[in-house]
């Protein structure tokens, strides 16, 4: 079966790619709550590549590294930073020399045409995990099969936006509704081609 491409977005209701902050925004769980489930620890199993635009790629590999954890984050934030260390990591640049984070490897230009070549290599399903612009251009170009949106109960009003003009109409169906301790809402939705 061909490698499924899922986008991971993390938006304000109106669109934003920003984790802004609102109540229960902050709280710290010492067990993984139903964002870090759906979002990844249930995929561990399915996924082995992480696509990312630069600038998500360096802020991942500042907070999310292995060797950037702190002593008292909670055990699955460990595992994740081992997850996606385990992963391969794919980053997208023009501008990068070199890509040190875990299992990397820069990749630029035509993204239809880098999308065929990572479904045509062998490997597990792969996750788009941002920015906001990479994630609108699979969206405007229809290279995802899924997209897994956080929605946080915020109207932000600025900063980078997933959504915009595209030529064509996307298609999707509906495959879950989470809803989260904080107003928050996980929609998963499948390409319909
Ligand atoms: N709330 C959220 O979900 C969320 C998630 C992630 C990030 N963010 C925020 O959003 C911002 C980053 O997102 P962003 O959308 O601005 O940037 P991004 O998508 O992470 O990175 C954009 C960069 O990716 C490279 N790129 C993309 N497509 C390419 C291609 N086909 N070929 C070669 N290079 C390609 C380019 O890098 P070069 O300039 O090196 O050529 C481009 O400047 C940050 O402020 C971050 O905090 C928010």
């Amino acid at each position: 079966m061909a490698r499924k491409i899922t986008v991971n977005m993390y938006m304000t209701l109106d669109g934003y790619g920003e984790f802004a902050k609102y109540p229960g925004s902050d709280v710290e769980e010492e067990e993984p709550n139903d964002f870090w489930k759906e979002m990844w620890i249930s995929r561990y199993e399915s996924v082995d590549t992480i696509v990312f635009g630069r600038r998500s790629y360096e802020g991942h590999a500042q907070v999310h590294g292995l060797s950037k954890r702190k002593p008292t984050d909670p055990k699955y934030m460990f595992d994740y930073s081992r997850f996606l260390e385990k992963c391969k990591l794919v980053v997208l640049s023009n501008t990068l020399k070199n890509a040190p984070w875990g299992n990397s490897r820069i990749m630029k230009g035509d993204l239809s045409e880098l999308v065929k070549k990572l479904k045509g290599e062998p490997g597990k399903d792969i996750i788009v995990e941002g920015g906001p612009s990479l994630a609108h251009d699979f969206i405007r170009l229809r290279l995802a099969d899924e997209y897994r949106i956080l929605v946080m109960p915020v109207i932000f009003g600025r900063g980078p936006h997933y959504w915009g003009p595209m030529e064509n109409q996307e298609t999707l169906k509906l495959i879950g509704v989470k809803i989260l301790t904080y107003g928050e809402m996980i929609l998963h939705y499948e390409s319909v081609r």
